[in-house]
Formats: C-alpha cells, structure tokens, sequence
C-alpha cells in the first residue's frame, strides 16, 4: 500500500460530496502509529499530546521540538496514512515567514507530507504563503483549543449570530487561502453541516457533525484512556480499565514473588 497524499485527499470531495468519510485519528508515538495506520487515512500529530502525554495544562507550552520529536515517531511508524503534524502555539502567529521557517523544519525534519495550524481569516494570508511554497496546510476552526485564553473555554463556539457568522467567513477564508483540508471542532451542527456543504474541501468534524466530510478524535480519548472526556468523544475500549488491571496483577505478582518464573528466568546449562 502507496501512502496517501494531500491531492487523495483533497480529491476525496466531489461535487461538494465526500463518498466514503476520511478517518482521522492522532497518534503521538510510532507504536501506536503502526497500530492505527491500517484504518486510518489521516494521522494527526496533534499539540494536544500536552494534555495527553505530558500533563500539560493546555496546548500552549507545546514547542517545535516536541512536535518534531513526536512527528517523526509517526512518521517512522506508519506507511498508509497521510501524517499531518500541528504547528504549536507561538510558532506561526507572528508572521507568513516565521510560519514558513517552522512548518520547513517540521517537514524536514519530520517526513511529514502537511501541517495543521488554529485560525481562520486572520491566518489565511499564512495559508496563501505557506501553500504557494509547497507546505500543504490543514487549518483548524471553531473551538481552537491554542485560543483558549481569547475564547475563555473549550465550550461548544457559535451560539451567537455574531460567532454563527465568524466561523463560516473563517471556513471560507482558508479554503480561499489553499487550505487542503480544514478541522471543525466543538461548533452547533448545523454550522458544521453548513461548512461542509458550502466548501470545496474536505470539513472534518470534531464535535461537529456526521454529515462532516471526515471524523477525527484524540485516540486516547477513544480507546478510553481517561475518565474525564467532553462530550463529543464516543469510547471504543476501557484502556484505562486493562492498563490498571494489569499493573494490579503485576504488582500482585511481584509481592508474591510469583514472578518471574522459570519460563522468565536464565538458568545455567
Ligand atoms: O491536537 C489535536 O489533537 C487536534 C485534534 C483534536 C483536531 O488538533
Ligand atoms: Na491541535
């Protein structure tokens, strides 16, 4: 199996019409990488490993180097999916240029084929920049976790007329700017849905809409590493539930000196 690339992806919405939805997952290590690469089209080297591997407060101490570190894991663990890798906080705001120098390192450094960024008019200039000169971008609308502070909460964005009427101007900003693709998070469906049916690229939900043209979730949320999840995530497993009843076992085990035994132990010849 070929990788998939960012015009197959693209190419995946007609007329205004996704057949088959995109599967998007994020993956931060090359284990789980090479575990969800078979049923993935798009693996998200998401900022939101902050929270998830490092016990970060949010997303916004997330560097380059960590992104690079955790980007190349991904890429090295996987062979089908699309690796897009987030741009972190601070490290594209400023200006085109300043996105151009970090989005080159990520690529370089990395082998990822795209990145993702959090904004939509005010980043479209960006976008422009970043796409004419080959970095194919993925942005991020609605609930922009890295906006935190700006929006005063992860809560759901868009119960105003006046919030309604900013994301679909942001949608269509970067899709105009050569957005390949854009992530809607946490926004009333029928923005979503409106999203999805006005723009010419693929829409992305999360905590959006099914009629999206693809789905994307925090995989830990998904497989139930955490007991505290928002309410768009649906749990596919109880990891949290087999990684503490092995550790259990284990620790059992271990006071009971029951392990290791003679199948896990060197004996001479
Ligand atoms: O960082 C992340 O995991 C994300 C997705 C949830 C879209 O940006
Ligand atoms: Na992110």
């Amino acid at each position: 199996m070929k990788r998939l690339t960012v015009p197959a992806i693209q190419r995946r919405k007609v007329e205004g019409r996704t057949q088959e939805p995109l599967v998007m997952l994020t993956a931060y290590t090359a284990r789980q990488a090479q575990l969800l690469d078979a049923h993935c089209d798009i693996l998200l080297v998401g900022d939101s490993l902050a929270q998830v591997i490092y016990g970060l407060p949010s997303t916004l101490p997330v560097t380059l180097d960590m992104m690079i570190a955790h980007g190349a894991a991904v890429v090295r663990g996987s062979y089908h999916a699309l690796v897009v890798v987030d741009m972190p906080f601070g490290s594209y705001e400023e200006s085109p240029q300043q996105a151009f120098a970090s989005a080159a390192r990520l690529m370089a450094e990395t082998g990822c084929a795209a990145v993702k960024l959090e904004g939509g008019v005010a980043m479209a200039e960006t976008i422009a920049f970043l796409t004419q000169r080959g970095i194919p971008v993925m942005a991020h609308i609605g609930l922009t976790p890295q906006a935190v502070n700006a929006l005063g909460g992860y809560g759901a964005r868009g119960r105003s007329q006046e919030e309604h009427a900013k994301i679909i101007s942001d949608g269509k900003a970067v899709a105009g700017a050569g957005a390949f693709s854009v992530v809607v998070e946490g926004v009333l469906e029928p923005i979503a849905i409106s999203l999805t049916q006005s723009l010419d690229i693929p829409v992305i939900g999360i905590g959006a809409s099914a009629q999206c043209d693809g789905q994307v979730l925090v995989a830990e949320d998904m497989l139930g590493m955490f007991d505290r999840v928002p309410r768009f995530v649906k749990r596919y497993a109880d990891m949290a539930g087999l990684v503490s009843e092995a550790a259990a076992r284990y620790a059992e085990d271990v006071r009971a000196r029951t392990f290791p035994t003679a199948e896990q132990t060197y004996q001479p010849k």
